[in-house]
């Protein structure tokens, strides 16, 4: 059904993503989750491929999947990122041109709260992910345990065009917002893939998700927002030094 790289092209196992190597102390807990969520994926499925280190493991276990497996799937990535990671780990890229309905979206989060609504766009691809996550049967998230809280209460990621930022911070001022706009490097403006600015907005302890979600979906310019309320399904890791294990979350 998919293209598929002969085994014997790939001499050795693709080394992990660059992205994968760091070693902050969530490390081992992302790589569990990220391969939980990878082994959800069957034959002939096609998948949504979020953003982040979380799913990059999932995409890097998709390839390894296909080179031990002979896993035949599709891959629709929601960044230039995951899109060059997929490419990297051979796994062959599908668009919503050929499937507008995805078998599964898989993707990581900045925060999860107890009814299993979800803080994404710390990567600042929150806007084709919620595309991408809204075509999928099945929307499912992979998390290291230092996401899960009891609210929501990081800044949420806005997707902005450039020529309505002003407006915009005029309207989370009247919502009583803290508006930050996005720097990479400490000073330039931090563009999306779609050449569009991201704004964080701090609204301290989200009561009420789905009602911040509508609110921020009415301000014209703000072209997506980081509230996800559709998840399935969250894959917790949690290690200690004696072992990991994931847990999973339904709705
Ligand atoms: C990108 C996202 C990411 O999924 C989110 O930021 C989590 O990233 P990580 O897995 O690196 O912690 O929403 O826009």
């Amino acid at each position: 059904m998919f293209a598929q790289k002969q085994q014997k092209e790939i001499e050795t196992p693709k080394p992990a993503h660059p992205m994968c190597c760091f070693m902050g102390p969530s490390r081992v807990e992302k790589e569990a989750a990220g391969r939980s969520i990878a082994e959800l994926v069957d034959n002939g499925m096609v998948v949504g491929l979020g953003t982040g280190t979380t799913v990059a493991y999932a995409i890097a276990h998709l390839g390894q999947r296909i080179i031990d497996d002979g896993l035949s799937i599709g891959g629709v990535p929601t960044s230039y990122q995951s899109l060059l990671l997929a490419v990297e780990h051979h796994v062959p890229i599908a668009t919503l041109y050929e499937h507008a309905v995805l078998d599964l979206a898989l993707d990581g989060a900045d925060q999860i709260d107890t009814h299993l609504n979800v803080i994404k766009g710390g990567g600042g691809s929150h806007t084709r992910e919620k595309i991408v996550a809204s075509a999928a049967r099945r929307f499912i998230i992979a998390v290291d345990s230092s996401k899960l809280a009891p609210h929501l209460r990081l800044p949420v990621p806005l997707e902005v065009m450039p020529f309505a930022y002003p407006v915009v911070m005029k309207e989370l001022k009247k919502m009583r917002a803290g508006g930050m706009l996005r720097r990479s490097d400490g000073y330039r403006a931090f563009i999306t893939d779609q050449g569009n600015f991201i704004v964080d907005a701090d609204f301290g302890v989200v009561q009420d998700p789905e009602k911040l979600a509508k609110d921020l979906s009415t301000i014209p310019g703000v072209v997506e927002h980081g509230i996800f309320t559709n998840v399935s399904e969250v894959h917790v890791a949690r290690a200690d030094a004696k072992e990991t294990c994931v847990e999973i979350l339904k709705r």
